[in-house]
């Protein structure tokens, strides 16, 4: 069974959607420990109650950037983590967390990119900009800042009277169905990258066509 580490900052919506997708038995990974940047926040809480490991790993707890990279990765290696999920995470990763799990870590981005990247106030940017879609993005981590490869995207409408927080709630619905839906599929081993692109394989086939396959995986 895929190992998800998941590191987030604040309230962890995204968190419990992933939580709960695996309460469900539809995430096909086990979330072995949370990692939050900041004491205190609401998404500790939600693993905490869930049962699964949380850990506070703050900036000022360490002398520089690249020591508290090093804790994150020596956490995510202890709790043998296969797979690091940025829920809400508010930093930049830099190259110590990159380079442990090269396309191994995976993002969710309240825009559909490559429009409004780079900013923690996307959906604003969008209602400011005046597009009528916009939506959400789970895209692999590279060095480029919201530039990974695009693992999933869903769209939503942009509507005359919305606000920043009207648009951002109905982004946020979708975040909650794709985010758990990426992680599933990268641990039934069905994203492949091909440059820019993730290609997307299709499921296996259930069961055997034959009676006889169901028969032999039966014993
Ligand atoms: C989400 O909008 C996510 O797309 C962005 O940060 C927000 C986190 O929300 N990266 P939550 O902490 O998961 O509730």
């Amino acid at each position: 069974m895929v190992r998800v580490g998941v590191l987030v900052s604040g309230r962890g919506t995204n968190l419990q959607a992933l939580i709960d997708a695996e309460a469900r038995g539809e995430l096909g990974a086990r979330i072995v420990v949370v990692i939050s940047n900041r004491a205190g926040v609401p998404a500790l809480e939600r693993a905490r109650r869930a049962g699964i490991p949380a850990v506070v790993l703050e900036r000022r707890a360490f002398p520089s950037r690249q020591a508290q990279e090093e804790a994150i990765v020596a956490c995510l290696r202890d709790h043998q983590v296969d797979l690091v999920v940025l829920a809400g995470y508010d930093r930049i990763l830099g190259p110590t967390v990159l380079a442990a799990y090269p396309l191994r870590i995976i993002n969710i981005h309240p825009s559909l990119l490559p429009a409004f990247r780079g900013t923690l106030q996307a959906q604003r940017a969008a209602l400011e900009y005046g597009v009528k879609v916009s939506g959400c993005t789970v895209h692999f981590v590279t060095e480029e800042v919201d530039g990974g490869p695009i693992i999933l995207q869903r769209v939503v409408p942009v509507y005359d009277d919305d606000t920043p927080e009207t648009l951002a709630a109905r982004i946020l619905a979708e975040e909650h169905r794709a985010l758990p839906e990426a992680v599933r599929l990268f641990a039934e081993g069905r994203l492949r990258v091909v440059g820019r692109r993730v290609v997307i394989l299709p499921a296996p086939a259930l069961a055997g066509t034959s009676g006889e396959d169901r028969a032999n995986r039966s014993t």
